[in-house]
């Protein structure tokens, strides 16, 4: 099923014609834009009753392994909420499987993962050359690419291999991440070996999605901000940068991505990164000077004021707005992803705004 198009938004900004995809990846690179692009982590989700009912048929590995169904939950959702990127609707465990780790959702407990990783043998056994099983993620990336042209951005994506290695060592979500870390102290070598083959496969799988049509690739380190700042240097930082700039050399701008991460932002943006993703747990500006303005960033609404009433959710936006005072390469999002519950109105209520906004003290062009 394709859903009805839209007209493509052509604004005139002066010299150049900005689509929304291309302001999205202008921005990414910190040429101006226009006005400040938006989308949404976890825009494609339970919040939306769109979702829900694809997934009263479907379990969600269906969905991810069906490129008709991967691409049309990502477009309803980038469509029904008006913004200027289109994440691809994957998971970050698939690449699990290719490598000999199967793993499945079980309905409240998030992902399983049913042998994992916790020995220099078990990291051995890891397979590195099948990549290529994950071209069903590609496929359904063509197929967003198709339907939108230039008019919005296309998101691939991959976990960063600290927070995917973690979910193998664990085997799961982790409040402590204990055998991770017992793994990178006590053997150094096997935590460098199983990074090594993480960022094998994901460079294998990022060259499928950039050759497919992926405008920008999200790598997501969900869980690095369980890391001090020297762990994070000693273990992550090497074979986090190595991935990044192999990507780079694709094409392609990078969005590095994590959580609780004020105390890392420098040395995250050391890895070269394009776009540094900010949670909300400082304000954007603060967050903004310790990435340092040679970089783009990507944040940084809590996702829960999406709960607030509309004047607070107003207020919010427009703060963050504010601390990024026009500055070249920011690109509204959330800190977080969108939870289940989320009213869907205020999820399009904060693209409007953003739409919207314009700076006060900024001359508009009126004719370019
Ligand atoms: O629009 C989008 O962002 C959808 C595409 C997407 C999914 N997962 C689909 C999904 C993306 C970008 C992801 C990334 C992902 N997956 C991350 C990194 C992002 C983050 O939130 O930090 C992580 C950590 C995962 C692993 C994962 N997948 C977990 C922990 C869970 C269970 C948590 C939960 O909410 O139940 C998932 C399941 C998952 N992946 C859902 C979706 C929409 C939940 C909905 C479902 O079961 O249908």
């Amino acid at each position: 099923m394709e859903p009805t198009r839209e007209k493509p938004v052509v604004v005139d900004a002066g010299a150049d014609t900005i689509l929304d995809g291309s302001r999205f990846i202008r921005a990414c690179l910190r040429r101006p834009v226009d006005r400040t692009p938006v989308w949404f982590l976890r825009q494609a989700g339970r919040y939306m009753q769109e979702y829900r009912d694809v997934r009263k048929h479907h379990t969600l590995i269906e969905i991810c392994k069906q490129p008709d169904l991967a691409a049309e939950v990502t477009i309803t959702a980038a469509e029904k909420l008006g913004v200027d990127a289109a994440i691809i609707f994957a998971d970050l465990l698939l690449p699990l499987e290719p490598m000999g780790l199967p793993f499945e959702f079980q309905a409240g407990e998030g992902p399983v993962v049913h042998h994992p990783v916790r020995t220099a043998e078990h990291v051995r056994a890891l397979r590195t050359d099948r990549a290529d099983d994950l071209a069903y993620v590609a496929r359904a990336i063509q197929k967003v690419a198709a339907h939108f042209r230039d008019r919005l951005g296309i998101i691939g994506f991959c976990g960063a291999p600290f927070t995917l290695a973690s979910y193998m060592i664990e085997g799961g979500g982790s409040k402590n991440y204990i055998h991770t870390k017992q793994m990178m102290y006590r053997d150094t070598l096997s935590w460098r070996l199983l990074l090594d083959k993480i960022v094998k496969v994901l460079e294998e799988f990022c060259r499928l999605q950039v050759q497919a049509g992926a405008d920008v690739i999200q790598i997501f380190d969900s869980w690095v901000g369980s890391l001090g700042l020297a762990d994070y240097r000693e273990y992550v930082f090497e074979a986090t940068k190595r991935l990044i700039r192999s990507v780079q050399q694709m094409g392609v701008p990078v969005i590095y991505f994590g959580v609780e991460t004020a105390g890392l932002l420098s040395e995250m943006a050391a890895t070269g990164a394009d776009v540094i993703g900010l949670d909300w747990r400082q304000p954007l500006d603060e967050g903004w000077r310790a990435v340092g303005h040679g970089h783009a960033v990507q944040g940084n609404l809590d996702p829960i004021t999406l709960f607030a009433p509309i004047e607070i959710l107003e207020l919010r936006v427009k703060e963050i707005l504010r601390a990024a005072n026009g500055r070249p390469g920011h690109i509204f999002n959330l800190g977080h992803g969108i939870v289940p519950t989320t009213p869907v109105e205020n999820v399009q209520a904060v693209a409007r705004m953003v739409r919207e906004f314009r700076l006060e003290s900024k001359v508009v062009p009126v004719n370019g």
